[in-house]
């Protein structure tokens, strides 16, 4: 039958809406050889299992798990086989990117399996996920270097028909902890002048500042996310530990561009923070 003879009684089906893609990005897993290992009363090893198991029992649905660097504390191959193993029992693709704490050649060669990637970009459906190496050999804060900023200008001049989410270790502009501000990339300036010229961008996301963050520039969605084990204070200049539980970030990608986000944590501290530390 024609559709011009379809009686009212019969209407066509409705376009069911296209399904986000649901990503759930992990930061700052901060592991180490040694599983027995805390960081500031915190045993890593422990936190970041944790934080799986909520994957597991709230984000089932989800498409991808993006791992925002700072994966081992210490870059050691143990360590990140370690994590490798953990990635690999979620049964998802996981892309990940190297922190200051990370050594990227170590982690390249040892966080590689079928389901668990280092890849410049990533591109599902309507979507393009640009992940960037902002670390600087020996520094605690964050560089783009030129190689780095063709990757990002490459990877969207070749998807103008994209949305796309870029991601990176270092927060990108400050967030009012001057601590951590002396830590950001160091050149905003030449990131942004692409950004700026890519429409298709909707949000940047981050690690590093291990505490929820959230700001607009432009259209643009600013996103930090909180660690996988300790947590730092917001809006201080020194160094402060936070009592809130480990966490990670969600994120829907809708087939518009638009996003939904948010921060899912622990229901409650898993052992005790030795709120003794003075940095970490
Ligand atoms: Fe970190």
């Amino acid at each position: 039958m024609k559709p011009e003879n379809l009686s009212p009684l019969h209407p066509q089906p409705k376009q069911l809406p296209e399904s986000p893609l649901r990503v759930v990005q992990v930061s700052d897993c901060h592991l180490y050889a040694n599983p027995g290992r805390s960081l500031a009363g915190l045993n890593t090893l422990a936190t970041f299992d944790s934080v799986l198991d909520l994957v597991k029992a709230e984000f089932n649905d989800a498409d991808l798990i993006l791992a925002t660097g700072d994966l081992v504390h210490d870059a050691s191959p143990l360590g990140y086989n370690r994590m490798c193993d953990r990635f690999e029992n979620m049964n998802l693709p996981v892309y990940c990117l190297p922190g200051n704490h990370d050594v990227p050649d170590v982690m390249r060669q040892h966080l590689n399996r079928s389901s668990v990637k280092i890849q410049e970009a990533v591109r599902r459906g309507n979507w393009i996920i640009i992940m960037l190496d902002s670390t600087v050999p020996g520094r605690e804060g964050g560089h783009l270097n030129a190689g780095q900023l063709e990757i990002l200008e490459r990877n969207l001049d070749r998807n103008p028909d994209c949305h796309a989410l870029v991601c990176l270790h270092h927060h990108p502009l400050p967030i009012g902890s001057a601590w951590l501000d002396r830590m950001a990339l160091d050149n905003p300036t030449s990131f942004f002048q692409i950004i700026d010229r890519s429409p298709q961008v909707r949000a940047i996301i981050w690690g590093h500042i291990h505490q929820a963050y959230e700001g607009v520039r432009r259209h643009i969605r600013l996103l930090g996310a909180p660690s996988t084990c300790i947590q730092f204070t917001p809006q201080l200049d020194q160094f402060s530990l936070d009592q809130l539980p480990p966490g990670l970030r969600w994120l829907e990608l809708e087939h518009d561009g638009s996003i939904n986000t948010g921060i899912h944590r622990l229901s409650s501290m898993p052992m005790k923070l030795d709120m003794s530390i003075a940095g970490y």
